[in-house]
């Protein structure tokens, strides 16, 4: 197969994901230029690293550690044409029961993360046209999520924040779009009860998870020249209806 990512320069946050590690591999494969950032996952990082990635640890909650990551990102990668919002938290309750600091870190992670490191990266961004950022989003954004307001809000932001940079990066050529995986068998899925898991799929026409090995697919076609002039749009990697 013909590599779609030669000379392309990316980074994926939460590269250490059930999806991150898909697209990680696959991005390599391709010939990219592959930087990730993990948090707890310290040994999946280590084994990405060998595969030829460069991985950073690098904790999203935290605008300090944001900071000096994007100084010295700034330095080593010196390009970027494909930025990947991927890593998220989920911290699941009912709102009488919801600790505040749940909510901020699930919000920290997932929302104020992208909007800070697509802002310090931006210089990099305008170097390369076009180039790209992509937000990972969820079907709770559009349509809410039982006992995850907090992860629901904060996706349902990332869309809204996708089409607003969508508009506001077009003049520059930085083209910005949201995936929506689907309902994939990952860490996040598998916290879920039974009876939430069986539902999911009984609802799914397909019958079937959503396969991070497909979306990751998707993504490598997104992130090459193959895809040049859409922006603002969430692609929902779904076989359930929405
Ligand atoms: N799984 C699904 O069914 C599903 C459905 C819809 C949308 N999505 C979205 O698709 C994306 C990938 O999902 P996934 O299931 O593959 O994710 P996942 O396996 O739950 O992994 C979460 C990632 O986020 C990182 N992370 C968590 N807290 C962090 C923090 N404080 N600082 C930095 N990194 C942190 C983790 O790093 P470490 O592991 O290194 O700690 C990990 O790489 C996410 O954006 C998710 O919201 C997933």
């Amino acid at each position: 197969m013909e590599p779609l990512l030669k000379e392309k320069t990316i980074l994926i946050t939460g590269g250490t994901s059930q999806l991150g590690q898909a697209f990680v591999r696959k991005a390599l494969c391709h010939g990219a230029r592959v930087f990730f950032t993990y948090f707890r996952s310290g040994e999946i990082a280590q084994i990405l690293g060998k595969s030829g990635a460069r991985g950073y640890v690098l904790d999203l909650t935290s605008v300090p550690a944001m900071e000096a990551f994007a100084v010295s990102f700034q330095k080593e990668a010196e390009q970027l044409d494909v930025l990947i919002h991927n890593a998220a938290a989920t911290a699941d309750s009912l709102i009488e029961k919801m600790p505040e600091e749940d909510w901020d870190r699930v919000v920290g992670v997932n929302l104020k993360a992208p909007f800070y490191m697509t802002k310090r990266l931006l210089p990099l961004l305008f170097k390369k046209q076009p180039s790209k950022v992509f937000m990972l989003v969820s079907r709770a954004g559009l349509s809410g999520l039982y006992g995850a307001a907090n992860y629901a809000a904060s996706k349902g932001g990332l869309i809204a924040m996708t089409k607003s940079l969508a508009k506001e990066l077009g003049r520059k050529k930085v083209l910005v779009n949201a995936i929506n995986p689907g309902f994939m068998k990952a860490a996040m899925t598998a916290k879920l009860p039974e009876n939430v898991l069986k539902k999911n799929i009984q609802d799914s026409p397909l019958k079937t998870f959503s396969d991070p090995e497909e979306v990751a697919d998707f993504m490598v076609y997104l992130s090459s020249d193959l895809m040049r002039q859409v922006t603002g749009q969430v692609f929902h990697f779904e076989s359930r209806p929405l």
